[in-house]
């Protein structure tokens, strides 16, 4: 496999989103094999399942783009405990109609950024447990959870402590050899 596409669903639709921020940090470091493509989900309706005959342009678009990716990278932020309602609107609308999802197979990894010391881990978890009933293999470890303060960025958009930027690394190393594992 010469390169390995990735989509990245960013589960914030807000301006200065933190998470936004990572998804980009997280691009730079990646290995020259990777090539990233950033999912807009902020534009699909809410999922209602009277539209499974006739889906919404937008809901087409996203299967399409998810089914030309070999893994989705999921950047989560924590809303009271849990994933944000967008991103799993968008997991619902790519799961259907039954047994025309995209979701199914791809190997996926899971990150997350947060305001608090707790850095998105509640809804990791609850994002792990969508995934696996959506039949994606998602990486275990290392696990990436951030805790987003002022000096966690650089003013270019970098990791600005160069041991966060090398744990990024060896995550995007393993997620690489994940993809790799599930697509052989
Ligand atoms: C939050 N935030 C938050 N943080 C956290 O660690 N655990 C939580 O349960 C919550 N709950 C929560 C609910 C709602 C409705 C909002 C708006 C925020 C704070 C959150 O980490 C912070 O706003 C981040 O900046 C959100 O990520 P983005 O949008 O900047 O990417």
């Amino acid at each position: 496999m010469s390169e390995v596409k990735v989509a990245m669903i960013v589960g914030s639709l807000r301006r200065e989103s933190i998470n936004r921020r990572l998804a980009h940090a997280i691009a730079t470091l990646a290995p020259r094999q990777m090539s990233f493509r950033s999912i807009e989900i902020g534009d699909l309706p809410l999922y209602n399942q009277d539209d499974d005959p006739d889906p919404a342009a937008e809901v087409l678009r996203l299967k399409q783009q998810i089914a030309a990716a070999h893994g989705v990278i999921f950047v989560t932020p924590e809303y009271n405990r849990g994933l944000p309602g967008v991103l799993k609107n968008a997991l619902d609308h790519g799961s259907r109609p039954y047994g025309r999802g995209v979701w199914a197979g791809k190997p996926a990894g899971i990150m997350g950024a947060s305001t608090s010391h707790t850095g998105t881990a509640a809804a990791q978890q609850q994002l792990r447990a969508i995934l696996g009933s959506l039949d994606m293999p998602t990486l275990g470890q290392p696990e990436l959870l951030f805790h987003v303060q002022d000096g966690t960025f650089d003013r270019h958009g970098h990791f600005a402590d160069s041991v966060v930027g090398g744990r990024v690394s060896t995550w995007l190393e393993r997620y690489l050899s994940w993809v790799k594992l599930h697509l052989s």
